[in-house]
């Protein structure tokens, strides 16, 4: 597929079973396997599951650090694939979204803004943001919490992304959603939150409870997909990456061009 052609986007969303990992990528490797799509997103810690301590995850990415049999889905199938994954990298432990194209090394995102009990497992990302290409289409990478911070979006879209694939585990019902609609809007981007559905307990006996609700949204807030609350899903759908490069919001107003950085005071006090 050139440069400017439509992209085939496939979203999945999923329950993950904590402690599984065998399990959960057996069940990853399947709905992936059901779609042609040009990229597969799926949901953060995929494989993991997600109220885990800090030494399961450390197991976990000891047990399942290949991700060989992905990058063979991804040679076969001709395709690229973004999943959240404990990442392990020296002492460091990371909440990170990979993504895994044809000939080309695995790139790694490491979640910059942990969400809650995820500080007493993860280390925060320490690299900013960026941006890859795949197929001529201009890819960023966010992890669930990000969403809260519109400087993400904002530094992947100055950045020149044209879609923000946004593995997610969201626990706040509807939040989210809605609020991305307002960051595809207002940085003419396509937005991808693939989310999971299921509930985890943490072992004082505490609940999350996953909100589905996995979408796609155009560079003019518009909802392209949207699956549901609480069933696993996998779905497709197309988008022109051109559309997220025309940045004028109305005849006159340019959404990059007409910011005025110097005016901002970003440090607070
Ligand atoms: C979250 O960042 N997983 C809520």
């Amino acid at each position: 597929m050139g440069e400017g052609s439509l992209m085939k986007l496939a979203l999945h969303q999923m329950d993950i079973l904590p402690g599984r990992g065998e399990a959960n990528r057996r069940k990853i490797l399947q709905a992936i396997s059901s779609l042609d799509a040009d990229l597969h997103i799926l949901p953060e810690l995929a494989e993991s599951g997600y109220a885990r301590s800090r030494l399961q995850f450390e197991e976990h990415c000891e047990e399942f650090s290949s991700l060989e049999i992905y990058q063979e889905f991804v040679e076969h199938r001709n395709t690229a694939l973004i999943m959240g994954l404990p990442l392990k990298e020296g002492y460091a432990l990371y909440n990170a979204a990979v993504l895994l194209r044809p000939k080309e090394e695995a790139v790694f995102y490491r979640k910059i803004h942990l969400f809650d009990r995820e500080k007493n497992c993860f280390d925060p990302g320490h690299l900013p943001p960026e941006v890859h290409e795949h197929r001529g289409m201009k890819l960023g990478m966010m992890i669930c919490f990000d969403w809260v911070f519109p400087e993400m979006a904002r530094s992947l879209a100055l950045q020149g992304a044209d879609l923000i694939a946004h593995p997610a585990n969201l626990v706040m019902p509807g939040l989210c959603q809605t609020s991305m609609k307002t960051r595809a809007l207002e940085n003419a981007v396509f937005v991808a939150t693939a989310n999971r559905i299921g509930r985890e307990e943490f072992p004082d006996g505490s609940k999350l409870c996953f909100t589905g609700e996995s979408q796609v949204l155009s560079p003019r807030g518009e909802r392209l997909l949207r699956l549901s609350a609480g069933d696993e899903g996998s779905e497709l759908v197309n988008i022109d990456p051109r559309e997220a490069r025309d940045k004028m919001i109305t005849a006159g107003n340019h959404l990059m061009e007409d910011r005025r950085p110097e005016l901002y005071r970003l440090e607070g006090q």
